[in-house]
């Protein structure tokens, strides 16, 4: 094919997922990014933790936000310099650069709410309400109500299985993230890659055992490096372009899948981050 005819082709794909974008109401065409690395990898789920980094206008975020049920079941945390336009309510919005140690600070304290908010949620689906040992008014003011069925704190922590370590609770840590770019091509891959990085040191952290990490990279000498980073630490780690990308642009996928199971299957042996505790 020659090169005005890829010009073409890609500008007719770019206005396709531009339109569909539009018709389907997602707030970027990204959104369809996502979309094909979660119809062939399955990694969010009803239910799931994730962390959108680098998540303006919001197209991933609206994505997850549907799939893992947030903030009801699961939870997005949606983080970027820029405002997700419109805002997404379903998400947790973090305005702030994803790089400063105040933003991972702030994630942290908002996993560990929800990792006890989640815990007590379960505390009440176990237990069923007391029986009512008097047979007296069918009405009861709120705060009988409250000292019948509620557990006591003792009562919580006897009946609950142990915590996981604090934060360990994350199922996917998801980097689209890209900085001003140069027009340099080496300096903006190293950008890229360098952004990339701070969402994998922090999916380290918090990531549970089998999470998935996604990061935006663009191809060349040091993605490599980063995906030799992700081998040691994931199952696998796959290179994806999706169809939703410009063919046109550098720009690519790591996918790396099973965090801390890195051959462990193999072995039978557990992992650190296996046996440093995992999901609830
Ligand atoms: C390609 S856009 C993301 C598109 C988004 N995933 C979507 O679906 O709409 C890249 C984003 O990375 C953000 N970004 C770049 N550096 C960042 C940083 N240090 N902290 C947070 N966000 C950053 C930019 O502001 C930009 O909105």
């Amino acid at each position: 094919m020659g090169a005005g005819s890829k010009a073409w082709l890609n500008r007719h794909v770019k206005d396709h997922f531009v339109r569909q974008a539009r018709e389907q109401g997602l707030q970027s065409r990204a959104a369809f990014k996502l979309k094909e690395i979660q119809a062939k990898h399955r990694i969010l789920r009803p239910g799931s933790v994730v962390i959108d980094c680098g998540a303006a206008p919001g197209g991933w975020t609206q994505i997850a936000t549907e799939i893992v049920r947030s903030p009801s079941q699961g939870l997005v945390i949606a983080v970027d310099l820029l405002p997700l336009r419109p805002p997404i309510p379903t998400a947790l919005c973090l305005q702030q650069d994803f790089t400063d140690p105040a933003t991972v600070q702030t994630i942290r304290t908002v996993l560990d709410r929800f990792q006890e908010q989640r815990r007590l949620r379960q505390l009440a689906r176990q237990r069923p309400p007391k029986p009512r040992q008097d047979a007296g008014p069918t009405t009861i003011s709120s705060n009988q109500s409250k000292s019948t069925t509620m557990p006591s704190s003792s009562e919580t922590q006897q009946s609950l299985p142990p915590p996981p370590p604090p934060r360990r609770i994350v199922d996917a840590v998801l980097c689209d993230m890209a900085p001003s770019f140069s027009g340099t091509k080496a300096i903006d891959r190293l950008r890229t890659v360098a952004l990339a990085e701070s969402a994998l040191v922090f999916a380290e952290e918090v990531l549970r055992p089998g999470g998935s990490f996604v990061c935006k990279v663009l191809q060349g000498p040091e993605t490599d490096q980063l995906r030799q980073r992700m081998n040691a630490h994931f199952k696998s780690v796959m290179y994806e372009k999706p169809k939703s990308s410009r063919s046109e642009s550098a720009e690519g996928f790591l996918v790396a899948l099973g965090f801390g199971q890195r051959d462990m299957a193999a072995t039978g042996q557990r992992s650190d981050v296996e046996a440093d505790g995992g999901r609830q």
